[in-house]
């Protein structure tokens, strides 16, 4: 009754639970915690029979504490309405008040509670299909939601700005938010648009739409399977295991690459007069390091906008712009909603990790990152097929303003071959790293500085240091230092430098030299004038070279990212499921 849930524990949640039917009532389970589902939910015995009607849920706290009464599935007055939900209803406070004045009673704080009870309310004046239908079109904000109701027809489920999808699997129905749990059983998927409704019941399944309430005739589709069921593959964590996966990811990116350059080139027929790329998190990092690439290689405008900012900020936008939204899951809201607001506007072209994902088919154009999928929490070789991605895209647009000849071109993806035995040859200094994470294991903070191509590195590497270790770490440019958390170094201060060879080693290492002066405590991350940084460095990880420096940041941002790994693993802390963190953020 579990292993829906248990597919999708990786994403973080710190409650969860189910309903199903027994006899003539809805029985719920709930528990509060991070722990493992399976154990959460221990001693409850499996429910097998074809009939079964089950939702279940796992919850990410936004609207009242992490609590029992918080937990999902809600319920009506009656117990009779039982509904799970991804999303925020933003007129919840509004919609409770009515329904408060109209006697219902509300155990939760959270926004979700007053959908069962509208529901309830509807339902005296109208049939259950049509309650829910006119409760979910009073709804606003964003939701994928499943309601089951006693005596009910099955199970009524609809979804607007949030991801939901039906498999098939012989006679069941397997209801989700990801593909992930249902591609161990099936490979045919009914997807939906934002504003429809379905039923699933004995008699197949029925689609609506929401607004007209006319029934929408629906196919399901047959999706790329491929996807191996997950698990850690003889490591301890899926970070672990997905740091050293990237050699071989990124040979998969290159051979994709190679076999679709002709279609990608056919299908993306204009040139850009520039280049909008949005994102959150670890995506809007990669989009940074695309930015130093593109404007270097095409001589374009590029722009990195954080999506959530960018979607509300009414931008300029022009008929000759190509936005990029990269995403591993896909289903970020913010980068959803930056999409849809340039819509009709200006193109998009989707850099992302999950097959159809909310983003994908919101886009004009997609780029698959080859990551497969990633289940830990902290983004490490997604990132890297981002990087990945974002340099071939950026050869596919040289090629189309002539700033890349056809003939060179085989030789410029070439060059990338090189990049995985570099990685594996990181990978195997492993130990050296270890033993540096002893000095961060005990320390409040840490500074990352970087310069060029390296300082969105650097942001990454304090990103990655804090989601796992809980170190308050800072990334910022090398030189911006001295405008503010200079102040901050002493000897309690380690400061990690990254530095790729160029024309920035000199400065770099002037930087080093105003820290080292102040007591500060440095680690080098760099394949660049190791004799001298080697000087005034306490600790120092050497990468091997690339010659090519749009590469090179696949390579830096690798130790770091096993820095902040083992940093945490020493400070006992969950690397896989963070505190707080969610691998989608479904809400914005
Ligand atoms: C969350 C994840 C990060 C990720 C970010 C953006 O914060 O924990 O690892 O970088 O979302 O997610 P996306 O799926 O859009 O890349």
């Amino acid at each position: 009754m579990t292993s829906g849930l248990q597919a999708l524990e990786y994403r973080g949640y710190d409650s969860c639970g189910y309903a199903f039917l027994l006899g003539n009532t809805i029985k719920v389970e709930k528990r509060v915690g991070k722990g493992k589902i399976r154990e959460l939910f221990s001693g409850i015995p499996e429910r097998t029979d074809s009939q079964a009607c089950i939702i279940s849920h796992t919850r990410w706290a936004t609207h009242g504490k992490i609590c029992m009464d918080n937990a999902h599935p809600h319920m009506d007055c009656k117990n009779e309405i039982a509904v799970v939900h991804n999303g925020i209803i933003e007129n919840y406070a509004h919609l409770r008040k009515i329904l408060e004045q109209k006697g219902h009673r509300f155990i939760s704080e959270t926004d979700t509670e007053v959908v069962p009870h509208l529901i309830e309310e509807h339902e005296k004046h109208m049939r259950f299909h049509k309650a829910v239908m006119k409760s979910l079109n009073e709804l606003e904000g964003s939701f994928a939601i499943l309601v089951l109701r006693k005596d009910g027809p099955g199970i009524i489920g609809a979804r607007k700005g949030s991801p939901l999808l039906v498999g098939f699997y012989e006679d069941n129905f397997l209801i989700s938010s990801h593909i992930n749990p249902i591609m161990e059983y099936t490979d045919r998927v009914m997807f939906f648009e934002d504003g429809e409704m379905f039923i699933v019941s004995n008699n197949g399944i029925r689609v609506f739409n929401l607004a007209s309430g006319g029934e929408v005739e629906k196919n399901s589709v047959r999706i790329k399977s491929g996807f191996a069921k997950s698990d850690t593959g003889g490591f301890e964590s899926y970070m672990q295991k997905e740091i050293f996966e990237q050699p071989e990811v990124l040979n998969r990116t290159f051979e994709s690459f190679s076999a679709e350059i002709d279609r990608y080139d056919r299908e993306i027929d204009f040139l850009p007069g520039r280049i909008i790329i949005v994102g959150c998190g670890s995506s809007w990092h990669a989009g940074l390091i695309g930015k130093y690439i593109m404007e270097d290689f095409l001589r374009l405008p590029v722009d990195v906008e954080y999506a959530s900012e960018f979607r509300y900020r009414n931008p300029v936008l022009l008929p000759d712009d190509l936005v990029v939204a990269i995403s591993q899951s896909g289903e970020t809201a913010d980068t959803i909603g930056a999409v849809k607001a340039v819509q009709g506007y200006a193109r998009v072209l989707s850099i992302c990790n999950v097959l159809n994902s909310s983003i994908v088919r919101e886009s004009d154009y997609v780029f698959y990152t080859q990551a497969g999928p990633e289940i830990g929490v902290a983004s490490t070789k997604a990132f890297t097929s981002q990087l990945a991605t974002l340099y071939f895209l950026n050869l596919l647009i040289g090629l189309k303003k002539g700033v890349i000849a056809k003939s060179s071109l085989k030789k410029r993806i070439e060059e990338f071959k090189e990049l995985s035995g570099k990685i594996l040859e990181i990978l195997n200094t492993m130990t050296h790293i270890e033993k540096i994470s002893a000095s961060l294991q005990d320390r409040q903070n840490a500074l990352f500085l970087g310069r060029g191509i390296h300082f969105p590195v650097a942001l990454e590497g304090a990103l990655k240091m804090k989601e796992v270790s809980y170190i308050h770490a800072e990334g910022y440019p090398a030189a911006e230092m001295k405008h503010g958390p200079i102040a901050l170094i002493d000897e309690h201060m380690p400061v990690v430098f990254v530095s790729g060879a160029g024309r920035f080693s000199a400065k770099v290492l002037n930087n080093m030299a105003e820290v080292k002066l102040r007591g500060g405590y440095i680690i080098t991350v760099t394949d660049d004038s190791v004799s001298e940084m080697k000087k005034v460095s306490d600790e120092i990880i050497v990468v091997p070279h690339i010659d090519n420096e749009y590469l090179g940041p696949i390579l830096t941002v690798v130790p770091l990212q096993m820095l902040a790994f083992f940093t945490a693993i020493k400070r006992g802390c969950d690397v896989d499921k963070p505190r707080n963190l969610a691998k989608s953020v479904t809400v914005e």
